[in-house]
């Protein structure tokens, strides 16, 4: 049995003894040296309905999240602009093969696309005959993606190119592993006449797979020849969405409610000029110019752009919340009394989004294959840039004429309106909170005494972070359900929440932790993704009325709702409570408004997130070392012991018979607890 099976094992054991029965308590299993109890009264009409956009993500092109991450494109640097618009430029991570005597490689501004004139040019000195043959293989360039192409057998792959060429063109197009020694896909592509720019398009199979594998493009052929935009694609995206799978697919587990993007600080950037652009991220990938992003110091080609970013909303489910730059930057701010062109820029984008196919932007975003507008209601101004000189007067610019165009757009202010009145007219209002273990359990409370009228709060970042944060601890993740069960009780004033950041590329850890660690060809979820599963089904969902006590057990908090389950059509009255605390703890769950017979033992199930250390993490090696268990209840009761493991989140779930309707979930009650 290896190590990995055998500690899952024991938690497994650990889990199974959690729950008991009234009269049959395995107190004795676990040191539970305290007791509490939780009662619920389910037929309470004092119930309230949690929006249906409660729980989401935010995405933010921060650790390579969507260039060399979700975005499944393979090649970096495609059209060899991070180096600058400058010649020479710097073309990384692109390499040469052949050495100086075989091939000169430079580049220039010859290039066909007007927004990225920047090609490169090789001059091929080397031969088939003669007295300067090419070395095996050929000579060339090469791209190792984003620390190594996750090529695998059997799969294809679209790799496109322009190239130009002064001779008939020869090239071989090779996908090839990390020392280029073993070809996995190569294809031979040969052109009379390329004198003009001329695109080139093939399709890859692979014949063998390695994740860290490179695409190189070569010749044996003496030879000036110019490339530009070369692109590499897995055929094997979401719905051919160009999303990648595996990410994807996490993030759809979540089943969220919306996704922010694509920042966070990437939307200010350090300095304007490098803030995100969502006009120069639309149309054709190859006329796209890219950008470096200056606040996480790292070039993205912009093919997950914001036509993407809409795209991608519109997959998961999740309405789009789309964060723009309001003419301030971290270390630049924008007049006010010159604002307006940067005000219409907006309005365009909207106009993208949401016009007529028939509207002049409107019209763009058909041609790009969506002629149906995206469901975009929420839009936020700017991102943390409260505090900026030039923030309030900016901000009402936008203001007015977002709501002048678009009356049903809610707009979601940086400003913090938890403790006092916000000065200026608002939807929702941002709030973000990093800070340690303790603090952030205690931030369940933050909105307990916010003024139940005015803006609603979208805690659109929350995480612990620090020492106890390591690189994503269960302590973490405990903290942080606390926060979302005080978010849950007080969702009357907090319409959205999400973890931040969301995803990390193992090879830039430079904002960890993070939700989600992935590398070329494997992710695993930290404990705070898990923890997040225990809330996906809140959205939309009841809270019911429920009392924890003794009040002084401060270490302990939980929520109960009851929701509808789509997958089966049955109805489950969901119990979540986290122990903050080192102690176990008995737990007497008194259900009240609903008799033992209404509850279906079989289907009923336990789920608890903890570890044998608080400080213990999810690896490659050990991806599930801290993630949910879930066992069958067994029997069922309306009166229960739980046995509360220390540092633990537990979820009860109690299927409800099958003639039960639940009916204050589908009315939409708006009673206050
Ligand atoms: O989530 C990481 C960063 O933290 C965000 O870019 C910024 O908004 C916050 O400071």
């Amino acid at each position: 049995m290896d190590s990995h099976y055998a500690a899952r094992k024991k938690v497994l054991l650990f889990s199974l003894v959690t729950f008991c029965t009234f009269y049959n308590c395995y107190a004795s299993v676990v040191n539970a040296s305290q007791t509490a109890w939780l009662s619920v009264n389910v037929s309470d009409s004092r119930v309230r309905k949690i929006p249906h956009t409660m729980f989401g993500l935010s995405f933010e092109e921060i650790n390579h999240s969507g260039a060399g991450g979700l975005w499944a494109e393979l090649v970096s640097n495609r059209g060899f602009e991070a180096g600058g618009q400058n010649i020479p430029s710097n073309i990384s991570p692109w390499s040469i093969i052949g050495d100086k005597s075989s091939i000169l490689v430079s580049t220039d501004r010859s290039s066909c696309f007007d927004r990225n004139k920047i090609a490169l040019r090789m001059e091929v000195l080397c031969d088939g005959n003669g007295r300067n043959i090419c070395p095996a293989g050929g000579v060339g360039v090469y791209n190792p993606g984003f620390w190594g192409m996750n090529i695998e057998q059997g799969k294809t792959y679209k790799v496109t190119f322009y190239v130009r060429s002064l001779q008939p063109m020869e090239m071989s197009v090779s996908f090839v592993d990390s020392n280029g020694l073993r070809t996995l896909a190569t294809a031979d592509i040969t052109d009379g006449n390329v004198r003009e720019w001329t695109k080139k398009e093939i399709t890859l199979e692979a014949k063998g797979t390695d994740a860290n594998s490179r695409l190189q493009l070569t010749t044996t052929k003496k030879c000036t020849v110019w490339l530009d935009q070369v692109s590499a694609m897995p055929l094997s995206t979401h719905k051919g969405h160009g999303f990648r799978n595996d990410l994807f697919n996490m993030l759809a587990d979540l089943k969220p409610g919306f996704i922010r993007f694509p920042g966070g600080s990437f939307v200010e950037g350090e300095w304007l000029v490098n803030a995100f652009r969502w006009r120069e991220s639309i149309g054709p990938w190859e006329e796209r110019p890219g950008h470096f992003g200056d606040v996480w110091q790292y070039w993205t080609d912009d093919g997950l752009g914001y036509f993407e970013y809409l795209q991608l909303a519109e997959d998961l489910g999740a309405l789009p919340v789309w964060v723009f730059n309001n003419g301030v930057s971290r270390s630049e701010q924008v007049d006010t009394s010159i604002i307006l062109p940067f005000v219409r820029d907006i309005l365009d984008a909207l106009e993208f989004a949401k016009g007529d196919p028939t509207s002049k932007w409107g019209s763009v975003r058909a041609s790009m294959g969506h002629s149906e507008p995206f469901d975009l209601r929420y839009v936020a101004i700017g991102n943390q840039d409260c505090g900026n000189k030039n923030y309030h007067g900016n901000y009402m610019k936008f203001y007015d004429a977002i709501k002048g165009a678009y009356p049903d757009i809610k707009i979601i202010s940086n400003c913090d309106g938890s403790v006092q009145r916000l000065d200026d007219p608002a939807d929702l209002y941002d709030f973000h909170v990093y800070t340690n273990a303790n603090s952030m359990f205690s931030m369940a409370h933050n909105f307990d005494h916010t003024s139940r009228s005015g803006p609603k709060a979208f805690v659109s970042e929350y995480a612990v972070t620090g020492n106890d944060a390591g690189r994503g601890s269960l302590l973490k993740a405990l903290a942080e359900a606390g926060l979302l069960l005080g978010l849950e009780t007080n969702s009357d004033v907090v319409e959205m929440a999400s973890n931040a950041p969301l995803f990390v590329n193992a090879n830039d850890m430079r904002f960890t932790p993070d939700a989600i660690v992935f590398d070329s060809s494997k992710v695993y979820g930290t404990p705070t993704y898990w923890m997040q599963h225990f809330f996906k089904d809140s959205n939309g969902a009841t809270l019911l009325n429920s009392k924890l006590q003794p009040s002084s057990l401060t270490s302990l908090l939980a929520s109960v709702i009851s929701w509808n389950n789509p997958e089966d059509n049955r109805s489950y009255l969901r119990i979540k409570v986290v122990n903050f605390g080192s102690s176990g703890v008995i737990l007497n769950v008194s259900i009240n408004g609903m008799d033992q017979s209404s509850i279906e033992a079989a289907g009923s199930t336990i789920t608890s997130l903890t570890s044998q250390n608080v400080m213990d993490e999810n690896s490659f090696n050990q991806p599930k070392k801290v993630a949910p268990i879930t066992s069958p209840l067994g029997k069922v009761s309306n009166k229960m012991n739980v046995i509360l493991a220390p540092h633990s989140l537990t979820c009860i779930d109690l299927l409800r018979k099958s003639n039960f309707i639940e009916a204050v979930a589908s009315e939409d009650l708006h009673t206050s607890i």
